[in-house]
């Protein structure tokens, strides 16, 4: 017999037909009546299905009874409108199978409630739970929404390289990959001999994809990678992994303003998906983790991005009253304290902050004619603040050259980087959104360590 999944049990389509369906056991209630009720959940969607079990069953007292939460089973039984209330429909039992038992004693996500730090612990199972399974469909509906948005638009999906030479940041919070032994490290003149080691050179994970995508854009118009990358930052915040994914459109022929758009048309996008097609998932995370997410989403939804400049909103933040932990003096960067400033209480929706000073960002930004500022944007949303970084490139060589320079970085890695200036150079742009900050910003979770399968951070690299 196939197996029905119960997402699609519940939809209440096979009512009095026969089905077999397979999953974990949430809970197991006996009632004195003489059968016990099973909630069962197999991940299909974020309901469980009733299953009755009667006392007749044939392996009731051996079995059934010892189906503790974790256990695995598959139920063959009639799908019937459902007695009691809390369910429409609830399986009748003709035959329970136990797959796998599960003692209670052990098992780490049972009964009791287990905070997200324990969990952390024991990601392998962690997934069994009713937050980690709403965060894991949403996660993957925003994937699949990323593709369908980008793929309607006729940008090509490019897989950028893992291992890379070129730091794309400049910032030199780079892994490095080596076959080298650190016990026997080749020397040539007291440095490295790097010549030695696999690739022949010095190399590392990749922080981005960008240099990647930008080749394929200057040639095939518009292109989108979507991979890990990897920063050896030590930032130990709700908001950093050393490992996450990122996703880095490129578009030719555009210019910073055609990049705002389509930061906050993607953005809104992926919302409007997740609103109309998780609704269930979306309703738990409004219960249980913030009881303001779907008001936040819908507004965001609708909301005209604030698109405002740098100059400004340090002007902005000096006049505002407030007290910041650090400076707000023209130069700096902003810190995360001021970006929440800004998105919640200043505009208390997006906002889109575009023209940076040159000295705090990526070589390759355009520069603009007032000598001190770059074509650079970063969105910032509530709770989160940074969640797009991007701008539009540099495509004047004689600057970019100088940027390279003044970064004290060497030209020759970057020589095909270069090219792409020389040889039918367009204007164009692109930007990155993180992944894991997107799966915050949707489902309220706090910590981005709670919102990708298997979190790598400082000092934590397990599973
Ligand atoms: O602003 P970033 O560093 O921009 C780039 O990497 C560009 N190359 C993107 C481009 O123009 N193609 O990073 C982009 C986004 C940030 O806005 C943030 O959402 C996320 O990536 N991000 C991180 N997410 C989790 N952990 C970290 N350590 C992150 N660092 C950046
Ligand atoms: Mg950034």
């Amino acid at each position: 017999m196939k197996r029905t999944y119960i997402a699609e049990a519940l939809g209440g389509e096979n009512i009095d037909k026969e089905i077999l369906v397979k999953g974990w056991v949430r809970t197991r209630r006996d009632s004195k009546g003489g059968f016990s009720f099973i909630e069962l959940n197999d991940g299909s969607c974020f309901r469980n299905l009733q299953i009755i079990a009667d006392a007749d069953l044939e392996n009731y007292q051996q079995e059934v009874i010892k189906l503790f939460p974790g256990s695995s089973i598959s139920v063959r039984g009639v799908l019937v409108k459902s007695q009691g209330g809390g369910q429409s429909v609830e399986v009748k039992a003709d035959e329970v199978k136990v797959y796998g038992f599960c003692n209670p004693d052990e098992y780490a996500v049972g009964k009791q409630r287990v905070s997200f730090e324990r969990l952390r612990e024991i990601a392998h199972i962690r997934v069994r739970t009713n937050t980690f399974g709403a965060v894991t469909r949403v996660r993957n509906k925003l994937a699949k929404a990323t593709h369908d948005f980008f793929q309607e638009r006729g940008f090509y999906y490019i897989n950028t390289p893992i291992i890379t030479v070129n730091d794309c940041e400049g910032a030199g919070e780079m892994f490095r990959v080596t076959t080298l032994d650190p016990a026997a490290i080749p020397k040539s003149e007291g440095n490295v001999d790097y010549s030695q080691d696999f690739f022949g050179k010095e190399s590392f994970l990749t922080v981005s994809g960008q240099l990647g995508v930008e080749c394929f854009a200057c040639g095939l118009s518009n292109a989108y990678t979507f991979g890990p990358t990897f920063r050896a930052e030590n930032s130990n915040t709700s908001r950093h992994l050393a490992e996450f994914w990122m996703i880095e459109p490129e578009m030719a022929f555009a210019d910073l303003a055609d990049d705002a758009d389509l930061a906050e048309e993607y953005i809104k996008y992926l919302i409007t998906t997740v609103l109309d097609e998780c609704a269930e998932d979306m309703d738990f995370f409004n219960k249980r983790i913030d009881k303001t997410i779907l008001q936040t989403l819908s507004h965001v939804k609708e909301s005209e991005f604030v698109r405002i400049s740098y100059t400004d909103a340090i002007d902005i933040l000096n006049k505002s009253g407030q007290k910041f932990e650090y400076e707000t003096v023209w130069g700096n960067d902003l810190q995360t304290e001021h970006e929440r400033f800004l998105t919640e209480n200043e505009f208390k929706k997006p906002i889109i902050v575009t023209d940076y000073p040159r000295e705090i960002k990526a070589f390759y930004m355009k520069q603009n004619d007032d000598g001190k500022t770059v074509a650079a944007m970063d969105v910032l949303v509530p709770r989160i603040g940074e969640i797009i970084g991007g701008s539009q490139r540099e495509d004047d060589l004689q600057k970019l050259d100088s940027r390279i320079k003044e970064q004290g970085m060497e030209l020759e890695p970057y020589w095909w980087y270069r090219e792409l200036r020389e040889f039918g150079n367009v204007p164009h742009a692109g930007f990155g959104l993180g992944f894991e900050r997107m799966v915050q910003f949707v489902t309220g979770m706090d910590n981005i360590r709670d919102v990708i399968p298997f979190p790598r951070t400082p000092r934590s690299a397990d599973f």
